[in-house]
C-alpha cells in the first residue's frame, strides 16, 4: 500500500442520547464519511489519498469535525455536500476551505 500524500480523518464518534457534550455522529458524520469514501473512489486516488474514521477529535460542539493532515488542518461543521470542495481545493490542491477551517482558538 502506497503512503498517501494526504490523510483524512472523519470523526465517527457516537455518544449516548442525551450526553452532554453531544457527538459528530448525532451531527450526520456518518453521511460525510461514506460521501468521502464515494468521491475517493470516483477519482481512484486511493494511492494519493486516505480516508480514515476516527474517534472524538476534540471540539465536539462543532462538529462534523474532519482533520487533514499532513497540514493539521481541522474542518468543522462539515456536510456531505463540502466533501467535493475540500477534495478539490485541499486534498487534490493545495488550498484550504477557509469557509470550513476551524477557528485559531479551536484548532
Ligand atoms: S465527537 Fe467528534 S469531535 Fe468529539
Amino acid at each position: 500500500m502506497p503512503k498517501p500524500q494526504k490523510h483524512v480523518f472523519v470523526c465517527a464518534q457516537q455518544r449516548p442520547p442525551g450526553h452532554p457534550r453531544g457527538s459528530c455522529a448525532a451531527k450526520g458524520c456518518n453521511e460525510v464519511l461514506q460521501t468521502f469514501w464515494s468521491e475517493l473512489q470516483k477519482r481512484n486516488a486511493y494511492d494519493r489519498i486516505g480516508v480514515t474514521y476516527s474517534g472524538c477529535l476534540g471540539p465536539c460542539e462543532s462538529g462534523p469535525n474532519v482533520l487533514v493532515y499532513p497540514e493539521g488542518v481541522m474542518y468543522s461543521g462539515v456536510g456531505k455536500d463540502d466533501v467535493v470542495e475540500i477534495f478539490d481545493t485541499h486534498l487534490e490542491g493545495d488550498g484550504i476551505v477557509t469557509r470550513l477551517q476551524a477557528p485559531a482558538g479551536v484548532w
